[in-house]
């Protein structure tokens, strides 16, 4: 893989160059063949999307830890609209668990007539924009910006990776009341884990016993992952995600926020996100 911090632009989206390609894109949109029995974990980035991964991961092992000790995170739900994703996906037995952070619009044609189920997980954006400027100064692929104030500025622009998170969002809750969808709040899961990996396994039809729940909460912790090499990205060359510079699993919280946003910049944001998110209730969140 090339990598660059150049961004290519595909249906008014940009996503890193190098990692996707107009071609990888375009078959995830128009030519993949979505079987009923998929589960798709969609996420905009740094709401969850790993998270996720691994309790999928654990919940379709009966909460069994071994696959999540002994294959990396990416190759057990692979990303669909990665250059590698096609060969990852397409010939994979079912159920396919599949990650993608695609806007609802560039979701997969043949999604509509299927009955595959999309577990889409949400996080307070401004949380989101803190974990995203830490993550553009380690990951190789993604744009920079000088200080945090102007990554906010970035983060609320159509040039931020996967488009705007205010339309990311709308884009999805517009399945909200598709029986095969199923919203989680990354804020919610850091208060109770349990109850959302309860929530997750009834939705998914997954009859786990207490105690393959509790093994799938123990294993997919904050503390679990960040330790388990498989999940955590150590294994991810120095060329993408420059070692010394971040981690990760940095530090898995709600609220992280407080600790960057000055007041005015909260009350900034706060006043976008009214503006833009008004005909949307996300008073769950
Ligand atoms: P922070 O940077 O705020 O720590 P994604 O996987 O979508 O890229 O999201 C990454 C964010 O999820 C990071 O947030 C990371 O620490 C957090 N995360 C990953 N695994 C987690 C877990 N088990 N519990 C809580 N947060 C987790």
């Amino acid at each position: 893989m090339e990598v660059t911090r150049k961004y290519i632009e595909f249906e008014g989206i940009k996503t890193p160059g190098g990692v996707h390609t107009p071609e990888s894109l375009t078959w995830a949109w128009k030519e993949f063949e979505v079987r009923d029995d998929d589960v798709f974990n969609a996420t905009y980035p740094k709401s969850g999307t790993t998270w996720l991964q691994e309790i999928l991961s654990l919940i379709y092992s009966n909460g069994d830890p071994t696959p999540v000790k002994t294959k990396f995170s990416w190759d057990r739900v692979p990303w669909l609209e990665q250059h590698s994703g096609r060969g990852q996906v397409e010939n994979r037995p079912s159920p396919r668990l599949i990650t993608t952070h695609l806007p609802r619009f560039l979701f997969p044609q043949s999604f509509q007539k299927s009955k595959a189920k999309v577990i889409y997980t949400v996080r307070n954006p401004k949380d989101v924009c803190v974990s995203f400027y830490y993550f553009s100064l380690y990951a190789e692929f993604m744009e920079r910006r000088e200080n945090f104030q102007d990554y906010i500025t970035h983060f609320l622009s159509k040039d931020v990776m996967f488009g705007l998170w205010f339309e990311h969002v709308k884009g999805w809750l517009t399945m909200k009341d598709n029986p095969n969808f199923l919203l989680l709040s990354y804020d919610n899961m850091t208060k109770d884990l349990r109850s959302n990996v309860v929530k997750i396994c009834k939705f998914l039809g997954k009859d786990l016993d207490d105690a393959a729940i509790d093994s799938v909460v123990e294993h997919s912790s904050f503390k679990a992952m960040k330790e388990n090499n498989m999940s955590n990205y150590s294994a991810v060359p120095n060329e993408i995600f420059s070692k010394g510079q971040g981690t990760f699993h940095r530090k898995g919280i709600s609220g992280d926020h407080k600790n960057h946003f000055t007041p005015a910049l909260e009350e900034e944001f706060d006043r976008i996100y009214k503006e833009a998110m008004k005909d949307v209730d996300l008073a769950f969140l």
